[in-house]
């Protein structure tokens, strides 16, 4: 059974994904811990759940490093193998990566790396793609490396870009997709079908 930590900072609604298919069963997996940066309406969805939850704000630490070392130590207490980045709008520090080093997954509201790095986050995305003109974009999930939105894919999916669709319109398929690649990849992961090999990720599809 494996053990997942979340970090969100707002909503939740990929985390919602999350604990729907570990409670169902379809992750072969449990979520032990959620934390926020933010008294966000994810940790009510977390409490709901039954799910241990805690706001931890950044502000009550000297430093980005301090505020770190504080998840690190809450993770660590509850034994998680997996930590995914659930529309977490902060950057983790080089020790935190290190201490989970190929065991945190991130989701991103584009096709990597398009529309990627500081500032790419929410409806800045989906703004970026409209006006690119691109035809298609979608949601990645991808390993966290030392990076910000550039570690090895796992999953994408992609959807087309219609004339009259609008930052929201976009935000909302997008975000279906999202909810789809998470649970998927986790899924995988939870079955050990999920190998990462540098800067490449290997899916096994076979039955178990
Ligand atoms: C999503 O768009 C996700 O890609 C981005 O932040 C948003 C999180 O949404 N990282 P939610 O909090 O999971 O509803």
């Amino acid at each position: 059974m494996l053990k997942i930590g979340v970090l969100i900072s707002g909503g939740g609604t990929n985390l919602q994904a999350l604990i729907d298919n570990t409670l169902n069963g379809k992750i072969d997996g449990g979520i032990e811990l959620i934390i926020s940066n933010k008294d966000s309406y994810g940790l009510k969805r977390g409490a709901k759940a039954g799910i241990k939850n805690i706001y931890i704000e950044a502000k009550d630490y000297t430093s980005e490093e301090q505020y770190n070392l504080r998840l690190m130590k809450e993770f660590k207490k509850s034994g998680v193998d997996l930590i995914v980045l659930a529309g977490y709008l902060k950057i983790l520090s080089k020790d935190f990566i290190n201490e989970f080093k190929d065991r945190i997954i991130n989701i991103h509201p584009s096709l990597l790396p398009k529309f990627a790095g500081s500032g790419y986050y929410g409806k800045k995305v989906h703004k970026a793609a409209l006006e690119s003109g691109e035809k298609y974009t979608g949601a990645t999930l991808h390993f966290v490396d030392e990076g910000v939105d550039t570690g090895p894919i796992i999953l994408q999916k992609k959807v087309k870009v219609e004339d009259h669709d609008t930052v929201e319109s976009l935000q909302k398929k997008v975000l279906k997709l999202e909810h789809e690649i998470i649970v998927e990849g986790v899924k995988l992961y939870s079955q050990g079908k999920v190998k990462i090999d540098g800067e490449k990720v290997s899916i096994n599809r076979g039955k178990r």
